[in-house]
């Protein structure tokens, strides 16, 4: 009796699991999780499909110390473009106010190039990763102007033409000038730019980014705009008066950092949306994160929902192509950010390919 009343305590005290012995799931064999089957290869089965790549992002730290990951991302027959995912920021090329370094995105660069990939440039103007010399440095219009055609010029400017004239396409093939300037209900984001410039800061990267290379395309580039939804409409809207008033704009960029069981049903209708304003679109940040830990349940939810995100952009025309936001579970930041969360790439820690990989052959109709 005493002992049951002690268990009874502990468990109101500790949870079920912790009160009474219970069986516990380490003691049950569980069946090994699937993985990949398919022999295809992403890019060559994008470009099948008639996209112009499928990249990753990366950090040159990673392909520099790591041989097998390396490896991976060197292949051109998987990865025909690469996105700095943090060589790029502001924070890492003008530290201080007219001090450039371009030490890691000279790396990935020259990595990209001597495996024949195209360059996304990301990105000249983002509320995040922006040094603290622009947020905290109290600059008047005037000044803040110059500053911000200064950097989108350099940043932009450095990589014209660096990579030859080989590619049929241009090496650096577009650059998120902007960088998610939308709050989720569709009002601009407050930041030192829109609060001193106020939204005109975004004509102004635009145009100081089309005047340093005229050959790359110029995107905006947001996250939570995969569907229709208020901030999806903005995103139509900014770009549709961007056209009227001449303002340099060719591309949409649809991040789609999504939620296993939880991707829009309507990706491929807003993508023909912002496709009918007459610019590209491209999904430049995919993942698809779950609730840890992994199962098989999840991985097979997970391949459905590469897929559909995958075909959406295969149907539609001006949908030029895919990027991961990397490509192994090791380097994802989606942990970092959600604890509890992880496994959204397509390849695992051990770069073993998960059936998400067979989802992404799947989306591309060839
Ligand atoms: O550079 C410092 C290093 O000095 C320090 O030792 C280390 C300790 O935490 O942090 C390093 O900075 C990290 C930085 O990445 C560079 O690795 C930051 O903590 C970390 O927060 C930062 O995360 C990046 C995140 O943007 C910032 O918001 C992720 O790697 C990057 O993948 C992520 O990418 C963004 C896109 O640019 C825009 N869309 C959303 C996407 C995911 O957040």
């Amino acid at each position: 009796m005493l002992d049951l009343r002690l268990s009874l305590v502990l468990i109101a005290l500790l949870g079920p699991s912790q009160g009474l012995p219970s069986c516990s799931s380490s003691t049950i064999a569980s069946a090994p999780l699937p993985s990949a089957t398919s022999t295809a290869d992403t890019n060559t089965a994008a470009k099948a499909a008639g996209k112009l790549y499928f990249g990753t992002a990366t950090n040159a730290g990673q392909f520099v110390n790591d041989t097998a990951y390396a490896e991976t991302l060197s292949d051109n027959k998987l990865f025909g473009a690469i996105t700095p995912a943090n060589a790029l920021k502001w924070e890492s090329t003008e530290p201080s106010r007219n001090n450039f370094t371009f030490t890691e995105a000279d790396q990935i660069a020259s990595l990209a190039k001597g495996n024949g990939q195209l360059l996304r440039g990301h990105n000249c103007v983002w509320h995040e990763q922006l040094a603290s010399w622009v947020s905290s440095g109290n600059f008047d219009n005037a000044t803040l102007t110059s500053i911000l055609q200064n950097h989108c010029s350099t940043v932009v400017g450095r990589y014209k033409g660096e990579m030859n004239m080989t590619f049929k396409h241009h090496p650096v093939d577009s650059w998120d000038v902007v960088n998610e300037p939308f709050n989720d209900d569709g009002t601009q984001r407050s930041f030192v730019f829109t609060d001193t410039i106020g939204p005109s800061y975004i004509d102004i990267a635009l145009e100081s980014a089309r005047a340093a290379d005229p050959s790359t395309k110029l995107y905006i580039n947001d996250f939570n705009i995969e569907g229709f939804n208020a901030k999806s409409t903005a995103m139509f809207d900014l770009v549709q008066d961007l056209k009227a008033r001449g303002i340099p704009i060719d591309g949409i960029g649809v991040q789609a950092h999504l939620i296993v069981g939880q991707i829009p049903g309507d990706i491929q209708e807003n993508l023909e949306r912002f496709a009918s304003l007459g610019v590209e679109v491209a999904i430049t940040e995919l993942d698809i994160r779950m609730t840890l830990p992994v199962t098989a349940e999840l991985l097979e939810q997970q391949k459905a929902d590469y897929q559909s995100v995958v075909s959406a952009c295969d149907a539609v025309e001006a949908c030029i192509g895919v990027t991961i936001w990397d490509f192994d579970d090791k380097y994802s930041w989606v942990p970092g950010t959600f604890p509890g969360e992880g496994a959204a790439l397509p390849w695992d820690e051990n770069l073993v390919r998960k059936p998400a990989y067979d989802g992404i052959i799947a989306g591309f109709s060839y």
